[in-house]
């Protein structure tokens, strides 16, 4: 676990947090303005008027369809603001997203956030850091868009013993794949995933699984209970998937989906991101579009399915606003974890080898790993080797 950056522990950041001003305060400071800042700025305006001191944005002369003529460009300036005490970050990434989020952690602030980047990968120490300056951290928009999977795991399961957590994380791969299967080229599915919102900023985030990885490592540590970070995940994309892939698998009665799934194995928890073929009837083939389907296999629970919008502006935003209303009322924080960081080892799967001669064979289970380091066996024969997906017996 990282430690505290030393300025951001000294006293005077800390006692600042627990000033009356912070604590009477109710405004919301919102930084960044795009596709689901404008959402969530629309959302509060109608239903909270009053709400919003300020919104922060890179440009503020850019023209916005949004009823708030008074931008800022000065971030910091709102994240001190003593007027605001919920600081609703919809930048992303982790440049100034990151500065910020600590900035307002320091001073004790409620801090709501989509940024799975930051949480998947300092998430843990954050929430550490979160709990020593009396601020909260919530991030039930970071994974599975509008679908309330964060808060599900941190409190209604909290007493499960999880024994899978995962599916489908990735609206714009699942958008993208469906639109093969529909006959849709590659490039012009990812074209229309980025027109309709879905993608990320830079979409080789979302093709490479980086973004799936992102939301698996979140729900791992809420699942399993342990700190956990994306950077242990073994991950694959879809940018090498073909429509012969996709047709090779239609013909056997399987959909090829992203899949990001953590599960025990023995005393072992594995994981990883990868394309894999699934049975038409699982629930994981019934993501449609941008969708995202997450499965919690319990041990009391048994399986829950949660489906849904999975990415876009207005799903996503109505996560974020959840939260606002979460931290307004002081209800329901994503718990900090504990104890020895969460070790994955990679998921394993029987897979589906492709010929280039048009042959299509099973062949034994093997990790993703092993899967990575072989490519496809250095052998020109064969064109593609995807993994099938098996629930654990
Ligand atoms: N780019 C992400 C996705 C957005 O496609 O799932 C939602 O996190």
């Amino acid at each position: 676990m990282q430690t505290l950056p030393r300025v951001l522990c000294s006293s005077d950041a800390i006692s600042s947090a627990t000033s009356p001003a912070t604590t009477r305060a109710q405004g919301l400071g919102l930084l960044g303005c795009g596709t689901v800042g404008s959402g969530v700025a629309r959302r509060l305006l109608a239903s909270h008027p009053g709400l919003i001191r300020g919104i922060a944005v890179r440009d503020p002369h850019k023209s916005r369809d949004i009823a708030w003529d008074d931008f800022s460009s000065d971030a910091f300036d709102l994240v001190d603001d003593p007027a605001v005490r919920v600081v609703v970050e919809c930048i992303g990434g982790l440049g100034l997203a990151r500065e910020l989020i600590l900035r307002a952690i320091a001073r004790g602030k409620d801090v709501v956030t989509a940024n799975k980047d930051l949480i998947a990968t300092e998430g843990p120490w954050l929430a550490a850091f979160a709990a020593r300056t009396g601020a909260s951290l919530r991030y039930e928009a970071a994974v599975g868009g509008a679908i309330p999977i964060v808060r599900a795991l941190g409190s209604s399961l909290a007493g499960e013993h999880v024994l899978e957590i995962g599916g489908v994380l990735n609206g714009t791969t699942n958008f993208i794949l469906d639109a093969m299967e529909s006959g849709a080229r590659y490039d012009e599915a990812l074209e229309e995933a980025q027109r309709l919102g879905f993608a990320e900023s830079d979409p080789r985030s979302d093709v490479d699984g980086h973004d799936a990885a992102h939301k698996l490592a979140i729900l791992a540590g809420l699942a399993f209970r342990r700190p956990s970070v994306s950077r242990s995940l073994g991950r694959r994309g879809i940018a090498d998937i073909s429509s012969a892939d996709i047709e090779a698998g239609a013909a056997r009665g399987l959909r090829l989906k992203l899949l990001a799934v953590a599960r025990r194995a023995g005393d072992a928890i594995e994981a990883g991101v990868t394309p894999a073929y699934v049975p038409e009837d699982h629930p994981f083939a019934r993501a449609r579009g941008a969708e995202n389907v997450v499965r919690v296999l319990g041990r009391g629970c048994g399986p829950l399915v949660f489906s849904g919008a999975g990415a876009g502006g207005d799903a996503t935003a109505s996560a974020v606003v959840a939260d606002v209303l979460a931290a307004l009322e002081s209800r329901e924080r994503v718990p900090a974890h504990d104890g020895e960081d969460l070790v994955v080892r990679s998921l394993r799967a029987p897979v589906l080898v492709r010929f280039a001669d048009g042959r299509v064979v099973m062949g034994d289970a093997i990790s993703l790993d092993a899967l990575e380091a072989s490519g496809a066996g250095g052998r020109r024969d064969v064109a593609s080797i995807i993994p099938v997906w098996s629930d654990a017996a």
